[in-house]
């Protein structure tokens, strides 16, 4: 399913944030344009209707390119960024344009290199598990195919239908399942990736091996770093055998301590089988009843919704132990009430409510969006803290998120972008967040959003680090510049 896009543009405007100015690099030419109709094709060079691509999902950010070039395969990515680099030429990858935090849009002019052409290359080996593929393709696509031969990609998030694999490693992406599956870290074994430098370096980092201890691994670098370091055109990926037997449930909980205690039991009782363990509180469920008229399916009317779920391969097993899991839950009095999905559609409705999420706040108006991990002592205390300090001046201090992995998603809407609110929330909330040892990234990244705060709680070492990294890979800076890295 393709995601909805969004009505209006209300751009982010930060009172606090300062855009760096524009770096002298080139403006783009008449020639540049030849040459990269003369490496892609000219219907891949894109100089008209360019707004799909210069504005984001969340209609936050909106950039001010004029050409977008859409390559095929690592030859022609080379090619382009080869050209980008003798001319100083800045550019921006761009992938499925899901990203929550300005990654993907340009900040000025800069050149969109579209990866959705990138999609050609798919190679799965059904005994190791082990896929080799284009990064353009669709994560939803990788995902049905791997299924018709019993596998699964190990991720997932509401965005699969529209974000691509290259852009979910870019962000490292998080998703609905990494309690069960592990982070890309542990999934990535090689990347192909393409640099912005005087050869167009094509380069394979890792392997497709699942160990491969000869020198740094240095693949890593690449995965999360969001387009500041290099090009990702083809990714090894260890995909895990798909669940044969897959049960949802949602529980009614009275306090946030009450799921810390049914997240504890439930690692306990449902172990190797536990695959996601979701929160949605009470503000989240009343936004998907007023914005989308989605029903909750507990009738208690709890301040928290647990959605959780197991994958195995076993279904009487699994049932089994679901089923005394939530008898456990209700006889001691831990839950208000609980549904077990009784069948496929039954289990798609709960993910539609929590997936409908993130669609359901922007029909307020405006967002502020936050991503966070913080440990779980204090994950709801945050939202409370920010519902005393905004008070009335807001619509609502909605979260939801992927509790199993300690990830916030809280929301603050307002029917119009409010420097009021804006000076409230920032930056107090990332201020909170490191005080209380959580960070201010969980997985949607830092794009243009978070460049102004990357630094906070972190040591001045890091940033220097970092800075005398990026030369290495990008030595004119002409990657997705004024953000990560800068
Ligand atoms: P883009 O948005 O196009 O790019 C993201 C970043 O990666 C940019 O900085 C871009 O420059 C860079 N980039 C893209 N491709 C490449 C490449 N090939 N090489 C180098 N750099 C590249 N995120 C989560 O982590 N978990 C969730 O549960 C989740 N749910 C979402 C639900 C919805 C409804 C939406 C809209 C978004 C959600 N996201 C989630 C955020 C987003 O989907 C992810 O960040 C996703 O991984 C971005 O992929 P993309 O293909 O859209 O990348
Ligand atoms: C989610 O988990 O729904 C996504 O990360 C998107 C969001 O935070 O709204
Ligand atoms: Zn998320």
């Amino acid at each position: 399913m393709k995601i909805n896009v969004l009505g209006c543009i209300s751009r982010r405007f930060f009172a606090s944030s300062v855009i760096p100015k524009r770096a002298p690099f080139a403006v783009l030419s008449d020639k540049d344009i030849a040459f990269f109709e003369g490496t892609v094709g000219k219907g891949n060079v894109r100089t008209q209707d360019l707004e799909d691509y210069n504005v984001d999902w969340m209609k936050w950010y909106k950039g001010h390119s004029k050409c977008v070039v859409s390559p095929s395969n690592s030859e022609e990515v080379s090619a382009v960024l080869k050209h980008c680099h003798d001319r100083q030429l800045a550019i921006v990858p761009q992938s499925g344009n899901t990203g929550m935090v300005g990654g993907s849009i340009p900040v000025y002019d800069e050149v969109i290199l579209s990866l959705k052409r990138l999609n050609k290359h798919y190679e799965f080996n059904s005994i190791t598990g082990i896929l080799q593929c284009d990064a353009g393709l669709i994560l939803e696509e990788l995902d049905e195919r791997l299924r018709k031969e019993g596998f699964m990609m190990p991720l997932d998030l509401g965005a699969k239908g529209s974000c691509l694999i290259g852009g979910n490693i870019s962000t490292c992406a998080g998703g609905i399942r990494l309690l069960r599956y592990g982070n890309l870290h542990g999934n990535v074994l090689g990347l192909r990736v393409v640099l912005p430098d005087s050869h167009g370096s094509i380069v394979d980092f890792g392997s497709q091996l699942q160990k491969d201890n000869t020198g740094l691994h240095m693949h890593h670098m690449f995965i999360g770093s969001e387009g500041q370091l290099g090009v990702i055109t083809r990714a090894s990926i260890l995909c895990p055998p798909a669940p044969t037997s897959v049960i949802s449930a949602m529980i009614g909980v009275s306090s946030f301590s009450g799921c810390c205690s049914i997240l504890r039991d439930a690692r306990r009782f449902l172990g190797e089988i536990l695959s996601s363990f979701e929160v949605m509180d009470a503000a989240t469920m009343q936004c998907l009843e007023e914005n989308e008229q989605l029903h909750n399916v507990l009738t208690s009317a709890p301040q928290f919704c647990l959605l959780i779920e197991t994958s195995g391969s076993d279904a009487e097993h699994d049932e089994a132990k679901v089923q005394r899991f939530l008898e456990y839950v209700m006889e001691n009095e831990m839950a208000t009430d609980g549904v077990l999905a009784a069948n496929k559609q039954e289990s798609a409705f709960m993910w539609k409510l929590r997936e409908t999420a993130p669609l359901a706040i922007t029909k307020d108006g405006y967002v502020y969006k936050f991503d966070v991990s913080l440990p779980l002592d204090h994950f709801y205390e945050l939202t409370d803290a920010v519902r005393e300090r905004c008070g009335d001046k807001v619509c609502r201090v909605v979260t939801y998120g992927h509790m199993g992995d300690g990830n916030s998603h809280l929301n603050i809407t307002t029917k119009e972008p409010s420097e009021e609110v804006e000076k409230l929330l920032y930056p107090f909330v990332f201020d909170w967040v490191v005080a209380h040892g959580g960070s201010i990234s969980a997985e949607h990244g830092v794009g243009q959003m978070k460049r102004d705060y990357i630094s906070v709680g972190k040591s001045e070492r890091i940033g220097e680090l970092t800075r005398a990294l990026k030369p290495i890979f990008d030595p004119r800076g002409i990657l997705s510049p004024y953000k990560m890295v800068v």
